[in-house]
């Protein structure tokens, strides 16, 4: 299947199985705001658990908070987002649509990129098995072309990012001949600078109300706690504070359903150290962080780094890790190594000294940070992603299958009576009443047996147990398993010590190294 349509198809069962639904969807949706259902809930909390789990209860040294989204102003001024939090933005005159200019010209570096697969590709079709890749990139006269445009467009654009020179992106698109996916013309205004903060007032305007800013990051709600954590917490550099918590941008190009949201949920982690050990560290957090995503199981070869050219002026160090979506690798988590802006800006602006006494050194100083910043809804997206399959069954039937780990599927347990009579019904509530404590467990006696197994194979459980009448004699009953569809017999007994150590969080930390 195309890579386009799985995507769309992951889209539409998203909706069909109550997992994300458009924001106000009686009213038509409202522009990249979404809901998640009563499965979504549950495979989002498994996320955040996951990440907060291994964060805080398995390093000593981590700590969590729960900071509000609204805050001082004046926050964002000391941390550069009410100058410099822009994005460079292009509206078309002919279909009135407006575009970041900076996507469109990354879409344009893209598609030489996947001019230059796509001969790659041919290539190895026409010569089979004997195909030398490398070889063949060095020397092929066309890949050679695609790449020089390629590599060419890339340091213009660079140099313009770097620079914020608007002229120069809004001269690129020109001589790029870039068109308007819409009117299909290049009807271009100029490009101006956006700010992506969302605005509201606080308190009565007789009062002097103020204006303040829905947060875009979570991270300055660690930063300005940094003292009220570090002196209650007694906590000694080097150390940790991570948070969840809800994010709100006011995005332009809002596309590709929850991947660019206006309002999304992050979880950051703000690591204090010493200055001069931040390389070191930077290093560290990106090995651990690319653990804890392969330890879901989706294969090495789905992730990147995508290490940074263009550094914020107040990061030495940046990486993305990318997943492999449906629309190519994209980024679901950053580590920025910050040095020690945040907490100086805050010192600056807000009169306190933010500092750490090191007892070893016997000195005081401003501590370095290393941030680790994924976006739950990307990772979702991400799970999502991968997760989703469809299979052709022998005797030419297919199904839909959400892989899911299991540890992270809504429903863990799906017990259903074979038929809604002869006491039935009540042995699978008493096998439920018992084992919904430890696990997520859903009733389900509509339909005939196979129905109900596509039905839980499509939101991803991993166990269903069915109740037939030899149950009411032995107390024994069917297991299957989402994925091989395989039955076994069992005692009632046996159920949870068979279940309970696949399903939990606990089992993926185990894992992680
Ligand atoms: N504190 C650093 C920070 O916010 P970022 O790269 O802007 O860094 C971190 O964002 C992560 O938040 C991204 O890797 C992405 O997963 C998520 N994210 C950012 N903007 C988003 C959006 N509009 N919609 C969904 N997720 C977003």
């Amino acid at each position: 299947m195309a890579q386009e349509d799985v995507f769309k198809k992951v889209v539409s069962h998203c909706k069909e199985y109550g997992f994300v639904f458009p924001s106000s969807d009686i009213y038509d949706g409202l522009g990249a705001v979404y809901d998640y259902g009563q499965n979504g809930v549950e495979l989002k909390n498994n996320i955040k658990q996951y990440w907060w789990q291994s964060m805080v209860l398995m390093h000593e040294n981590i700590v969590g908070i729960d900071s509000a989204i609204f805050m001082h102003p004046t926050i964002w001024k000391a941390s550069g987002h009410l100058d410099a939090f822009n994005d460079p933005l292009i509206d078309n005159r002919d279909s009135k649509k407006r575009y970041r200019a900076d996507v469109l010209i990354e879409e344009q570096i893209a598609k030489y990129e996947d001019k230059i697969e796509k001969e790659v590709a041919k290539a190895r079709k026409r010569f089979g098995d004997s195909f030398d890749e490398q070889k063949y990139r060095e020397t092929s006269q066309k890949v050679a072309e695609e790449q020089a445009r390629r590599d060419a467009l890339h340091e213009r654009y660079s140099k313009a990012m770097n620079a914020m020179n608007l002229e120069e992106l809004r001269q690129i698109i020109l001589d790029e001949a870039i068109v308007c996916p819409i009117s299909g013309t290049r009807n271009w205004t100029e490009v101006r600078q956006f700010n992506l903060m969302f605005k509201t007032e606080m308190g009565s305007t007789a009062d002097g109300a103020s204006t303040i800013y829905l947060r875009p990051e979570t991270a300055q709600g660690i930063f300005v706690n940094y003292l009220n954590v570090q002196k209650t917490g007694r906590m000694k550099i080097p150390f940790g504070i991570a948070q969840i918590g809800k994010a709100f941008r006011n995005e332009i190009v809002a596309r590709q359903f929850i991947f660019r949201m206006r309002e999304f949920e992050q979880m950051e982690m703000q690591f204090f150290i010493k200055p001069g050990t931040e390389l070191d560290w930077f290093r560290t957090w990106k090995e651990k962080r690319m653990a804890w995503h392969q330890n879901l199981g989706f294969g090495a070869e789905n992730y990147r780094f995508h290490d940074h050219e263009k550094l914020a002026h107040y990061a030495n160090a940046a990486t993305d890790i990318e997943f492999r979506m449906p629309f190519g690798f994209k980024e679901v988590e950053g580590i920025h190594s910050r040095t020690n802006f945040d907490l100086s800006q805050h010192e600056k602006y807000s009169g306190k000294q933010i500092k750490y006494f090191d007892p070893e050194q016997g000195e005081s100083y401003t501590p370095y940070v290393i941030e680790t910043s994924i976006g739950v809804d990307r990772m979702f997206l991400s799970v999502m992603c991968h997760s989703y399959c469809e299979e052709q069954l022998e005797g030419g039937d297919t199904r839909v299958v959400l892989r899911l780990p299991a540890a992270l599927a809504p429903v863990k347990l799906a017990v259903m009576p074979l038929i809604k009579k002869d006491g039935l019904p009540e042995k699978a509530r008493e096998i439920i009443d018992d084992l919904k404590f430890h696990f997520n467990c859903q009733y389900d006696e509509k339909d005939s047996i196979g129905k109900r197994y596509r039905r839980q194979d499509a939101i991803g459980t991993p166990y269903c147990v069915t109740v037939d009448h030899q149950s009411i004699e032995d107390n024994t009953v069917t297991i299957r398993m989402r994925d091989t569809m395989e039955q076994q017999r069992v005692e009632i007994s046996q159920l949870r010590g068979i279940i309970e150590d696949n399903v939990t969080i606990t089992s993926l930390l185990k894992k992680l190294k």
